[in-house]
């Protein structure tokens, strides 16, 4: 196999007993290899070994289940990635010299064989190991899911170039496996921007992170980032926007600022002692099995099932230590990713705050599963208003009702001022009209900010239900 060498491999074979011309011709390959591959490095003497069988055209292997599997590696981009001061060695200690290319070995399937390789990153990038541990996609590989990735479904080892590098947005290795939600992405105003101008707009992982990879609806890690970017969007928006924390906090970015989407409230199970939401338990699945035997006909949550249903939450620990959150947020992951020119995004109250608003007509139930991405079961939306289930949805079971009456008296009360105004007046009022929005949605706030200083206490006009 030894005579099958990589053209340039004459530097291998340099010893004591070389003739004196043998310098020039090593010179000579330094500078025209030099030419070839951007970096001065030299491969050692095993990688060429290794790659005088394993650069060659055709070479593959069928596998065990009938994929092929390419066992090409080449030289050149080898020498041009991140690893080309790594030794073939380091990662591929576990082959056996003396059997290996000659006896055949049991490889069952590409998945298998990337799971078996699967440590060998660990030793030389342990802080990307940690974050990655701690994702959903190590925490679906863990439960067996075969489409999750590893290190390798990322980053070619034999390719990587590095990140530093601006690359095109088709290369990020998230595409691969998201290819709806990358489509949409590269049409909204952050793909458009990062398509135009480069590094200044975000790419999946700058929303995501790249190894830490947390479920998008769960907590607030992508929203935290987008103001970290945005730094002026908070300011910007209470300009227009009463209570802009509380709006913050209920609704997410997309649900405005993508205005073709359709929205859902998602009452998430929260554990409001830790403040956190609530995960099912590995290994004890509970909430399926209860959500389905509350509905049995498959109608949604009725709200019976779901006081129901946070009681039987509540057994275990404090009393009333779960919760259920209210969040508005868009259906699909398709549709997270189309967010448009601000000029676009949702400013009429009127979208949400009314009864029979489009948003608060589906309604889902969501606790965190096993591997940190949401369980959903469908809820009835009337669960929204009713009175009973007031003490379970806390505070967001205002939406349409009462609180939101008060802001359509609010409403009225503008447009009955403009009313009175003599038409001459018109054009004066109008330029007045946003100060005096604006003053009255202050108020209202206040108001609001008064109603929250007594939780769980509302006053009974406010508890009758629309
Ligand atoms: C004599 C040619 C030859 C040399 C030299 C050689 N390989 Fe291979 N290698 C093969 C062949 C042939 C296969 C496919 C074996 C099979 O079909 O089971 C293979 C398979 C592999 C595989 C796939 C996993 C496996 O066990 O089948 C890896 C990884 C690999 N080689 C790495 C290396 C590395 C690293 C070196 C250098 C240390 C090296 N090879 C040197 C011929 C060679
Ligand atoms: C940084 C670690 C690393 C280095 C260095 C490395 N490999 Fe690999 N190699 C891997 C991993 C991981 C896989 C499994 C990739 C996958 O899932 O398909 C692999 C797979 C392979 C395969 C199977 C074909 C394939 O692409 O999956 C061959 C052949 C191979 N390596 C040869 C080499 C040779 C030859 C060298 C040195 C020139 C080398 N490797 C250097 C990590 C490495
Ligand atoms: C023997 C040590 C070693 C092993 C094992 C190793 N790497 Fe590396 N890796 C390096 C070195 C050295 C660099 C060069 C850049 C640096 O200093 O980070 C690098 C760079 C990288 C980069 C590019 C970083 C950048 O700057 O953009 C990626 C990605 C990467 N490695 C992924 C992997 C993956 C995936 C594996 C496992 C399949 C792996 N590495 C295994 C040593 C190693
Ligand atoms: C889901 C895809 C994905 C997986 C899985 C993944 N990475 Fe990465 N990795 C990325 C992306 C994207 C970047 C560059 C962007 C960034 O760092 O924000 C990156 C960057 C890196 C870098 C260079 C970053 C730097 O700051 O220098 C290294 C090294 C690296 N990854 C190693 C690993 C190792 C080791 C694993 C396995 C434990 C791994 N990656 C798993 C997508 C992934
Ligand atoms: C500007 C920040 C941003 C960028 C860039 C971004 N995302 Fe997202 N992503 C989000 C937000 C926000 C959500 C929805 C979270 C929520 O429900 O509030 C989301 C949701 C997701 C989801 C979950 C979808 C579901 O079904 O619930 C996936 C998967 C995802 N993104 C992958 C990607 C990929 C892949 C890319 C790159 C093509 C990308 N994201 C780029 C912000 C971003
Ligand atoms: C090898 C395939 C693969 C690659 C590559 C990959 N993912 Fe995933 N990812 C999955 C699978 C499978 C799921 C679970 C199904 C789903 O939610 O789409 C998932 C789930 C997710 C989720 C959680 C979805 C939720 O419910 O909130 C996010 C966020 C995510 N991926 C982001 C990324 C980002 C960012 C990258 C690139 C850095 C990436 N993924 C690369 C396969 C992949
Ligand atoms: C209730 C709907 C709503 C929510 C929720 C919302 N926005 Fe906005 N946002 C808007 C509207 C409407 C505008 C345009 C305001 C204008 O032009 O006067 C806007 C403007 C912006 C702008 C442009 C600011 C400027 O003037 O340049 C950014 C950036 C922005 N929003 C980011 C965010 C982020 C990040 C979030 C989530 C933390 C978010 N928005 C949540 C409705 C919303
Ligand atoms: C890495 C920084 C970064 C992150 C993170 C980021 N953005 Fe942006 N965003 C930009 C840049 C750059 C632009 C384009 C320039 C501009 O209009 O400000 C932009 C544009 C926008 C616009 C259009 C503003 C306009 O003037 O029309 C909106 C809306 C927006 N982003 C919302 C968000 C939301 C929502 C998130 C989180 C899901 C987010 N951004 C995350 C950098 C970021
Ligand atoms: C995309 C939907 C949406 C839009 C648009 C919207 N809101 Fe809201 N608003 C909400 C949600 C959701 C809450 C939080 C309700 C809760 O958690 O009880 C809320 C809460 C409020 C509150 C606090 C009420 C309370 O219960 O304390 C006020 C005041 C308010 N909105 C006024 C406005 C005004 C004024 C506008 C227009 C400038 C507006 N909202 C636009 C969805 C919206």
């Amino acid at each position: 196999m030894r005579n099958v060498r990589p053209n340039h491999s004459a530097m291998g074979s340099l010893n004591a007993g070389t003739p004196w011309w043998a310098g020039l011709v090593v010179l000579l390959w330094c500078l025209t290899t030099s030419f070839t591959f951007a970096a001065d490095v030299e491969l050692g003497d095993a990688e060429k070994d290794c790659l005088a069988c394993h650069d060659k055209e055709g070479v593959k292997k069928v596998l065990q289940n009938g994929e092929v599997l390419s066992m090409r590696i080449s030289t050149k981009a080898y020498l041009e990635s991140m690893h080309n001061e790594t030794a073939c060695e380091d990662c591929h200690a576990d082959l056996d010299a003396k059997t290996h290319g000659k006896v055949k070995s049991d490889i069952k399937s590409k998945r298998d064989f990337t799971l078996a390789q699967g440590n060998a990153c660990r030793d030389c990038h342990k802080k990307k190991y940690v974050q990655y541990d701690d994702s959903v996609h190590a925490a679906m590989v863990k439960e067996g899911n075969e489409k999750a990735p590893l290190c390798s479904d990322c980053h070619n080892p034999h390719t990587v170039r590095s990140f530093k590098e601006v690359q095109p947005i088709e290369a990020t290795p998230c595409v691969k496996c998201h290819e709806a939600i990358f489509k949409a992405y590269s049409k909204d105003v952050h793909g458009l921007e990062r398509i135009a101008k480069g590094k200044s707009a975000p790419l999946c992982a700058d929303c995501h992170q790249a190894h830490d990879v947390k479920a998008a609806s769960m907590g607030d890690g992508v929203k935290d980032t987008c103001l970290s970017c945005h730094k002026e969007a908070v300011a910007q928006h209470q300009d227009w926007l009463p209570n802009t924390g509380l709006h913050f906090a209920s609704i997410s970015c997309p649900a405005c600022h993508v205005p073709t989407a359709q929205r859902r409230v998602n009452l998430r199970l929260f554990d409001a002692g830790k403040n956190v939401q609530l995960s099912e338990k590995t290994g004890v699945p509970k909430f399926e099995s209860l959500t389905d035997a509350a509905d049995g006909a498959g109608m949604g949550l009725d709200e019976r099932a779901l006081w129901s249903l946070l009681k039987e939450f509540n057994q275990e620990g404090a009393p009333g230590k779960t919760v259920l959150r209210g969040r508005l947020e868009v259906k699909s992951g398709v549709e997270a990713h189309q967010l448009s020119e601000k000029e676009k995004a949702i400013k009429d109250c009127n979208a949400c705050h009314q009864a029979g608003a489009a948003p608060f007509q589906s309604v889902t139930l969501t606790i965190a599963g096993p591997d940190g991405r949401p369980l959903r079961h469908g809820v009835q939306k009337e669960v929204l208003s009713s009175l009973t289930s007031m003490n379970s949805v806390r505070g967001f079971y205002a939406i349409g009702s009462t609180r939101i009456k008060l802001l359509d008296i609010l409403l009225v009360m503008v447009l009955a001022g403009a009313v009175c105004v003599p038409i001459g007046h018109m054009t004066i009022k109008r330029l007045f009209k946003g100060v005096r929005e604006r003053l009255e949605a202050e108020r209202l706030a206040a108001a609001a900010a008064g109603d929250a200083a007594t939780p769980g206490a509302p006053s009974p006009s406010e508890q009758a239900p629309k």
